[in-house]
């Protein structure tokens, strides 16, 4: 099967496509997103770190202030919020934003919520024991995210429920060719977080709690603050940036293990192994499977031209799955020692929240390890429609 992003028999099983692409067509044009697919490791990395490249198409295209010409109007409420926060911006804003945000978000503030996370991950992980099993995604792997980065903001617990909706609405946006529904559900949902977020960020203001849009409102550096807008954002980035991706892991990642019995059983038998074990299981089943990035300055890649004002398509899973890199790559090897996947990205977008995803993962495997140490498939679980953001629909297991 070739790479066919809308077909959901080449989403359930991208990795003979994306062989075929190294093998064959590394860099290529794919003609309905017109956009360059990069499919190697080497050349997917050097350009996340390339500076020739980036991913905000205002600088190499027209464009209005928030959008491109042709850009739906109603749209502009969405990217508002998206382009407030560091994913969406470059340099010289990026780095500011992302040096201040950094403050507030250091990996030793996040090693410091290890117990609370554990706390979670165990209490969620005992009512799904207790129950006797059901789906995994809806009980556990759904609720944890969440709950931890509404803990970390200070979402008051009335309101928590809101939040995976928007999060999910906000997504829809960036699958390829959103449809026209989807589109005008992101912009609510982006608009109706951000007014939550601007009441919560006030009433902070005023009053500092010990959460992290007090600290978030607070953090400074040599004069330099976030404004409301720039707060928002980036409130808005963690929850979707640090939701989405965590979910699909935990998901993906024990689909992969019962598709991989004697991988199970050697985790199993060895709690030792979960640090190399969910590394592995990010590699071997990518949850973001494509990052996009518009090039600034002509480029070159394996010998092919690629003109500034072209958009390339960084297949993480197809560099995950690279030979060149990784041995027998088609194995899943929970102790795999020498492991450089990129479903973290690199370069300046280096996901801020790695400390925290790999916490949170630790944790809710672990648990689900000691709790339900023979959970076992119900069902043959059903891929969701995301490509990009590639996760299961469902994951019905036995405790
Ligand atoms: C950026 C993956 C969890 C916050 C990124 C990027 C990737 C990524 C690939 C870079 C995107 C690009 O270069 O275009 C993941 C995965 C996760 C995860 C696979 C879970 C396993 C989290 C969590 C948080 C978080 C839990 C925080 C709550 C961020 C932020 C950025 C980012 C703020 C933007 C960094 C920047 O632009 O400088 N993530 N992420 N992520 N991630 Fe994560």
């Amino acid at each position: 099967m070739r790479f066919d992003p809308w077909n959901p028999e080449f989403v359930a099983h991208p990795y003979g496509a994306y062989a075929e692409l190294r093998r064959e067509r590394p860099v290529s044009f794919f003609e309905p997103t017109g956009q360059w697919l990069i499919a190697r490791h080497a050349d997917v990395n050097a350009l996340l770190r390339d500076r020739r490249l980036g991913r905000s198409y205002l600088h190499v295209a027209t464009h209005t202030e928030f959008g491109r010409p042709d850009d739906p109007e109603f749209q502009e409420p969405f990217w508002r919020v998206i382009r407030a926060g560091m994913l969406d911006v470059e340099p010289p804003v990026h780095t500011r934003l992302r040096r201040l945000v950094s403050k507030a978000f250091t990996p030793r503030m996040v090693e410091a919520l290890r117990p609370k996370i554990a706390q979670i991950a165990g209490e969620l992980v005992d009512r799904f024991a207790d129950s006797g099993g059901g789906d995994l995604i809806a009980e556990v792997a759904e609720p944890l995210p969440v709950t931890v980065i509404a803990e970390m903001l200070g979402v008051p617990e009335a309101d928590r429920h809101l939040l995976r909706p928007w999060s999910a609405d906000i997504c829809g946006m960036y699958e390829l060719n959103p449809s026209v529904e989807a589109q005008h559900t992101a912009v609510r949902a982006a608009s109706e977080f951000s007014d939550y977020l601007v009441g919560l960020a006030r009433a902070r203001r005023a009053n500092p709690g010990d959460d992290l849009i007090s600290a978030l409102a607070q953090v400074a550096d040599e004069g330099d603050t976030l404004t409301e807008e720039e707060l928002v954002g980036t409130c808005v980035l963690l929850l979707n940036a640090g939701h989405e991706a965590t979910v699909n892991v935990t998901g993906n990642g024990w689909w992969s293990l019962f598709r991989n019995p004697a991988e199970l059983e050697r985790l199993r038998a060895d709690h030792g192994l979960l640090p190399t074990a969910i590394e592995e299981l990010m590699r071997w089943d990518t949850p973001l499977q494509m990052f996009e990035r518009w090039v600034l300055e002509d480029v070159s890649v394996g010998g092919v031209d690629i003109p500034r004002g072209s958009e390339v398509a960084l297949l993480f899973g197809s560099a995950n799955r690279d030979p060149e890199v990784f041995d027998d790559p088609d194995r899943l090897d929970v102790g795999r020692a020498d492991n450089p996947h990129i479903s973290f990205g690199a370069g300046i977008h280096f996901c801020l929240g790695a400390p925290l995803a790999r916490i949170e993962l630790a944790e809710s495997f672990g648990a689900l390890l000691r709790r339900a140490p023979k959970m076992e498939l119900t069902a043959e679980p059903e891929w969701g429609p995301g490509y990009i953001i590639r996760g299961l629909r469902s994951l019905e297991v036995r405790l």
